[in-house]
This record gives structure tokens, C-alpha cells and sequence, in this order.
């Protein structure tokens, strides 16, 4: 089969920026794409923030100072390359220091709108000026909404583009890119703007999500669940009839797992390795996480693990009611680290100023820490309200850290429910989004910890499972290939 040229762009790139699993997901999807012998090539913004690592960036010589005009004003970006870490991929960063240095990957600027419309414009001109006409046009989430419509009007006279197809990936459909109309004038979309969806404009607003849902050829979303779930309202964030109307071109596919990057048996940020045939290691890491954190280690105290964006999504909210009562009658630990919102902030405070023998709550952004806490925790609490696939409940299972789940999305496409009577399934899963069901699989989990041999298993069927990209990536090769016929 002909290997496929394949345009991967994408707000965040993991390792250089991130915020979240979409950051994980692209630089994954792209270096596993390569391993397979595709002409996989990158494309996100040279934010300030941008990590450097190991590589060097560096300036390409025919794509500076390139103008973008907009209506009234002209914007130029210039180019500069490195390879992706851990493979042979070029990923090109978009420089315009006016729009990407603002101190982090996301602003709440009036001007968002046209970060991304000119990350959008700049993926298509540098693809251009390379004389580079990819198959696909692997795009993600709201930011690169307005891609395909760009590609059916403003760059339409290419005839590099003519067999070029479009796939939106669905990470999140709770971040849409909603903006005022008044940028409609601003994007210089002329005449096209008849290609926006008209109730939005006449709603006075501009949703990039929905033109990218409406213009692309396909559609596809992080877990098979997820795929059905956004096209009820319930999960749909107001685009459940426009979902359910373009189904027949919407797909699930559940994110794999970089195992390179996650997994206990080399991970380089953890003091002590282990393995499915070797499970020491585990109490060498809890001991340090401890350690690291101020918490006393006690062998009778099962830690309690958390690593989010402390939004609503995530579902902390159920913990309100009794966490206190449960940190407080019991032998545990938890260990939360995560940034967001203040209720959730005072929430994990509230806990560690109550006991700070027993809890620790680290606020922030920490690779390193979220390793640590993957290895030495004994169980992962996500009780999401709606998680599109989720990356840290895999991450959980690979190293025997048993996830304590909300059945949706891609939680309930990727853990299994424990059944004590035959020791099958991964973790602890439960249905209704409520502090009741919550606490009643944090008991469960609780009680299951103390039967030592029951816990065992359970942590060796988790650690058995694979979701690596080396298997998932062929998912999308498959629907690329029936995108290009
Ligand atoms: P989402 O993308 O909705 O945030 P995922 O579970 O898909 O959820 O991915 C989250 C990713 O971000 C994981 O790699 C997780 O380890 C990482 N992460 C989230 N919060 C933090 C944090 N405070 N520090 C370090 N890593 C974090
Ligand atoms: C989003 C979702 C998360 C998913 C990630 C990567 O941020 O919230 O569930 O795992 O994207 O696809």
C-alpha cells in the first residue's frame, strides 16, 4: 500500500505544549504514524511557553515573514522546524510573536479567534510554499474549525489541494470556539461567510467547532462511546442534531497510550521499575511518592490517587459531600495534583488543612509528579461527568493503579467493572453521577484493597491490558485510507 501524506495540526503538541490529553494524542498519533512509514509532517503555533527540551528550532529559510490578510489589517508568520522527538516527523511551528507570546497555550484575549484562524491559514500557506499537498488533514478540536472551510473557498483554485480530505477529530465537544459575529468581518471571509452556519450569525455568533463539524469530510471522536453519547443532549454541548444528522460520517476511536513515554517497566521519572511479572517496585514508589509529597508512609494505608484539570467535567463535585468523613475514617492517603477552578482548589485545601497527615493537594502543571503519583498510587479517582476517552484511567491500568470510575465515554470503553465472585474485570465503575454512587465505589474499592490476593489480580488484569498506539493507530490508517478511496 502507498504510504499517505498526512497533515497533523493540533493547538497542542506534546512535548512541547500542553495543557491536556490533546497534547498526548497528536504528538503520539504523529510519531506512531511515521513508525509506519507515513509522511506525517505537524503543524501548531510557536507559543512562548513552548518547551524546548532536547531540540533545537529551526528558522526555514523560504517560510518567513509570510502575510496573511485579513480584513483592514495584514498579519506575517515565519516558520521554524525540529523533528519529534523519538522519530523521524517535522513538526513546523507558526511564529507571530503578537498573537503566540502570551505567557500561555490558551488566553481568554478578545483576539482568540484570530489565533487560530491564523494557525489555520499558515498550516495551508506552508504546505503550499513546500509544494506539499497532503492526503489528509488530520485536524483537532475547535482550533482548527476554520481549516476546511478555508480549503472549499480561499485556497479552492489549488489544484495542490484537489485530493486533499479532511478529518475533525473530536477531543472535547464542551469547547466549541464560540465567538462574536463581529469577527465574521474581521476573518475577511467575503462572500464565503454564506458558508458559516446562518442560525449561528443570525444568533449574532461565530462557532468554529460547527463549521469545522459542517465542512469536513469526516468526523471522528476519542472512544466508541463518546460517538454516541455527543449525539444526545445530554452530551452534546447544543450540537447533538447536527451530530446525529452528520452520524453517517462520524466515527469513535479510542485513544491509545504512548507506552514509550507510560509505562512502569522503564519510566525514567520514577525511582524504581516493575512489571506484570515483577510487582516489588510498586511499594519502592509509594514510598517515595510519600516521601516526595510529606505524607507519612503507612503499609496500611491504600493511596488514593488524582491528576486533572480541576474544571466541572471531571466530576470532583461528587467528593464534596463526604470526603472529609471518608479521609477522616479511614487509613489512606490521597494525593491530588491539579490546577482550575477555585471550588475544587478549596476543596483538596480544605482536606489537607484537616489532615495534612493524610492528604496532600499539589497545585499546579507537573510532569514529573503526575509519573510518580501513576506509579506509587494503589487507586485513581475519575468521576468524570462526561470523559471523551481520557488518557490517565489507561495510564492507571498500566501501572496496576486500579481506576475507581464514572461509566462514560471512554472511561467505560476502557475499564471493566471488578467482579469479586470471579476476581475478572480492572477497576471499580459506577453508573449514576451522583456522591452516592461515588463513595459506593470508593467502599468497594476500599474493602478490595484489604483482600490482598483479590487486589493482585486485579492489578495484574489491569496491567494486561493494551491500549498502545501501535495497535490503535492503524484505526486511523484504515480511515484514512477510506477517505482517499
Ligand atoms: P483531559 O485532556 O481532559 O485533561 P486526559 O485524561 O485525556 O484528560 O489527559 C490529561 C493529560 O494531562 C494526562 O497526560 C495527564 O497526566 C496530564 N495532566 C493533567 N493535569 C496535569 C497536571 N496538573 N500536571 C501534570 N500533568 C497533568
Ligand atoms: C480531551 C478530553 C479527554 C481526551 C483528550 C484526548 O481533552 O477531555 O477525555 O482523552 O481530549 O483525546
Amino acid at each position: 500500500m502507498p504510504s499517505l501524506k498526512i497533515a497533523m495540526v493540533s493547538s497542542e503538541i506534546h512535548p512541547f505544549a500542553k495543557t491536556g490529553g490533546l497534547a498526548d494524542v497528536s504528538g503520539a498519533l504523529g510519531k506512531y504514524l511515521d513508525f509506519r512509514g507515513h509522511d506525517v509532517r505537524l503543524f501548531m503555533p510557536y507559543y512562548d511557553v513552548l518547551k524546548h527540551g532536547e531540540s533545537h528550532f529551526q528558522p526555514v529559510d523560504f517560510l518567513q515573514n509570510i502575510p496573511v490578510a485579513f480584513n483592514g489589517f495584514t498579519l506575517y508568520f515565519s516558520v521554524l522546524t525540529t523533528t519529534l522527538p523519538g522519530c523521524n516527523a517535522d513538526v513546523y511551528f507558526i511564529h507571530c510573536e503578537g498573537l503566540y507570546n502570551r505567557g500561555s497555550i490558551y488566553t481568554d484575549h478578545g483576539d482568540e479567534y484570530l489565533r487560530y484562524a491564523l494557525m489555520c491559514h499558515a498550516t495551508l500557506l506552508i504546505c503550499q510554499r513546500m509544494g506539499w499537498g497532503p492526503d489528509i488533514f488530520h485536524l483537532n478540536d475547535w482550533q482548527c474549525g476554520l481549516l476546511p472551510l478555508l480549503l472549499k473557498t480561499h485556497y479552492q483554485w489549488d489544484g495542490l489541494f484537489s485530493r486533499s480530505k479532511t478529518l475533525l477529530s473530536i477531543h472535547n465537544i464542551g469547547y466549541q470556539g464560540v465567538f462574536s459575529a463581529e469577527v465574521v468581518d474581521k476573518l475577511n471571509l467575503g462572500p464565503y461567510a454564506m458558508m458559516i452556519p446562518q442560525e449561528d450569525l443570525a444568533g449574532d455568533m461565530i462557532n468554529y467547532m460547527k463549521i469545522g463539524l459542517v465542512h469536513s469530510d469526516r468526523l471522528s471522536t476519542v472512544s466508541t462511546t463518546y460517538a454516541w453519547e455527543i449525539q444526545t443532549e445530554e452530551y452534546g454541548a447544543g450540537l447533538h442534531n447536527l451530530l446525529r444528522h452528520f452520524s453517517h460520517k462520524l466515527v469513535g476511536i479510542v485513544n491509545g497510550v504512548d507506552y514509550e513515554e507510560w509505562s512502569p517497566e522503564a519510566d525514567p521519572y520514577i525511582p524504581r521499575h516493575f512489571s506484570r511479572e515483577d510487582l516489588s517496585g510498586k511499594t519502592d514508589n509509594k514510598i517515595a511518592l510519600m516521601k516526595n509529597l510529606g505524607l507519612p508512609y503507612d503499609p496500611d494505608a491504600p493511596v488514593y490517587g488524582i491528576i486533572a484539570r480541576l474544571t466541572p467535567q471531571k466530576g470532583f463535585q461528587l467528593l464534596e459531600p463526604f470526603l472529609l468523613d471518608f479521609v477522616a475514617s479511614r487509613k489512606m492517603r490521597l494525593v491530588v495534583l491539579g490546577s482550575g477552578e477555585g471550588r475544587f482548589q478549596h476543596l483538596f485545601q480544605h482536606a489537607q488543612y484537616h489532615y495534612p497527615d493524610k492528604v496532600c493537594f499539589y497545585e499546579g502543571y507537573n510532569n514529573a509528579l503526575s509519573h510518580l503519583i501513576e506509579a506509587g498510587s494503589d487507586m485513581f479517582i475519575m468521576p468524570s461527568q462526561y470523559e471523551p476517552c481520557g488518557l490517565n484511567q489507561i495510564y492507571s491500568l498500566r501501572y496496576g493503579t486500579v481506576p475507581i470510575v464514572r461509566k462514560t465515554g471512554g472511561l467505560a470503553d476502557t475499564v471493566q467493572f471488578y467482579n469479586w465472585e470471579d476476581n475478572s474485570g480492572t477497576g471499580f465503575v459506577f453508573e449514576y453521577f451522583n456522591s452516592d454512587s461515588l463513595q459506593w465505589a470508593m467502599n468497594y474499592a476500599h474493602q478490595t484493597w484489604h483482600h490482598k490476593d483479590s487486589w493482585r489480580q486485579l492489578m495484574l488484569n489491569g496491567m494486561a491490558q493494551d491500549f498502545s498506539w501501535d495497535r490503535q493507530v492503524e484505526e486511523y490508517i484504515r480511515l484514512y485510507r477510506e477517505m482517499v478511496g
